[in-house]
């Protein structure tokens, strides 16, 4: 197993999230969250979190697109 594999597996980073380890966020939460933030399903480099942002209410809108940083610019 490589070092990447190790590093992007949401339930092998989560065994080591406190958060988790405290009992304060269930491990299929933050399995989620990581696949939510982390994932980018062999695209174009985004990942769910790049368009649904927690700081825009995890929804997108025309003036939340228009201040994201445009891979042209
Ligand atoms: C490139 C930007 C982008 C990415 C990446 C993206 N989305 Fe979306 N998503 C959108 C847009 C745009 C809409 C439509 C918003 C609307 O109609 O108001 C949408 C709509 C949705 C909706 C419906 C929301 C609603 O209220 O109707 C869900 C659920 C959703 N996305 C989940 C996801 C998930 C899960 C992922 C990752 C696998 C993801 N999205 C990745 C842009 C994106």
């Amino acid at each position: 197993m490589t070092t990447e594999a190790v590093t992007t597996d949401p339930i092998s980073i989560c065994n080591q999230d406190p958060r988790v380890n405290l009992n304060l966020v269930p491990l299929a939460v933050c399995a989620g969250a990581r696949v939510f933030f982390d994932q980018t399903f062999n695209g174009n480099g985004r990942t769910c979190g790049t368009c649904h942002s927690p700081m825009n209410n995890f929804t997108i809108d025309p003036a939340f697109v228009a201040a994201l940083r445009r891979w042209w610019a």
